[in-house]
């Protein structure tokens, strides 16, 4: 018992003179507690990073926003409409590098600035107030966001940034990615009880057009990156934050990745019996990403 008493009295000291959720002058916030558990600053920037891809799919306890957002009608390149406009992503890339990036081009180009530079050059409390509109007034998102979503979005954009410049080639290809190694982390982590042994057994995009780790790797790697680091909104799926991934695991899976197949294998004779007796294709429709929203350990107290 007085192994667990111990830093129980150690975060009553440290913790509480600190106000929860507003950081101080010393670029750090005090931690949070939930039912009993430490949420650790790992946690918060991995959701930080789920915030940045989809807040309302990540937040459960926010409105999701039918209206564009007001800073969409000072461009008119990206031709997306209502909760689209509000995800961090559309306006900074999955990339952070806004125009000056892969969204320099294409149907999601606005011509909006990344916040690569804004994570190097800002603190983490001039980060925490640009959410709060301090630099536009029309950035502001604190009537969508809470002070928790807030900081931990905060904390991604100062801790949680990586430069995918260094995971990914021109090409779009991993950068020196070894994919045996990669093989090892996606057994162990990615395949059993999720994706399957050839990343095929989640279909992230339709019948029509299906869309598979092998098919996501390749046509987009940055988000394929953001992702696996972040972990998906609204699921449980693990995350490479919070597993503690460095660069290299990340650009060995990346490499891994990009080699698994586009399309779903044939149906084998075993298949087709067990669609004839009615257990087929369960296991895809099992494993279809569902409607869920919030992270994982809820942060709220
Ligand atoms: C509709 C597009 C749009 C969305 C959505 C958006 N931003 Fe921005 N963001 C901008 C623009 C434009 C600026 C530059 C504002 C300015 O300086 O006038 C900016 C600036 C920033 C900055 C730098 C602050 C500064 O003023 O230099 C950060 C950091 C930032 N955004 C983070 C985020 C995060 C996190 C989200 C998601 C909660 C988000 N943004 C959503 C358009 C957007």
């Amino acid at each position: 018992m007085r192994f667990l008493f111990l830093p129980f009295v150690l975060f009553i000291i440290t913790a509480v003179p600190l106000s929860a959720g507003s950081p101080g002058d010393s670029d750090e916030y005090a931690p949070m507690k939930y039912e009993g558990t430490e949420i650790t600053e790992d946690m918060r920037i991995s959701r930080g990073g789920q915030l940045y891809d989809n807040w309302w799919r990540t937040s459960d306890k926010t409105k999701k926003p039918d209206d564009d957002h007001l800073l969409w009608n000072r461009q008119s390149t990206n031709k997306r409409d209502g909760y689209s406009t509000w995800r961090c992503k559309e306006c900074h890339g999955w990339d952070y590098r806004g125009s000056d990036g892969v969204y320099g081009t294409g149907s999601h180009f606005t011509g909006f600035q990344g916040v690569y530079k804004a994570s190097g050059m800002m603190t983490l409390k001039e980060l925490d107030a640009s959410l709060r509109g301090s630099t536009n007034k029309d950035h502001d998102f604190t009537g969508h966001l809470n002070d928790d979503d807030i900081s931990d979005l905060a904390l991604f954009l100062k801790k949680g940034i990586v430069d995918l410049v260094a995971f990914i080639n021109t090409d779009g290809l991993s950068l020196n990615g070894d994919g045996e190694s990669g093989q090892i982390l996606f057994t162990k982590n990615c395949m059993t009880e999720c994706h399957g042994p050839d990343g095929t057994a989640i279909n992230f995009g339709n019948n029509e057009k299906p869309e598979y780790i092998g098919t996501l790797a390749v046509k987009n790697p940055w988000e394929f990156i953001h992702k696996v680091r972040a972990g998906q909104p609204g699921t449980r799926m693990s995350s490479g934050i919070i597993n503690r991934w460095d660069d290299r695991d990340m650009r060995n899976l990346l490499a891994y990745a990009q080699t698994l197949p586009k399309k779903q294998r044939e149906k084998s004779w075993f298949d087709r019996v067990l669609t004839a007796v009615g257990l087929g294709g369960k296991n895809q429709e099992s494993h279809v990403p569902h409607e869920h929203r919030g992270f994982g350990p809820k942060l709220e107290q």
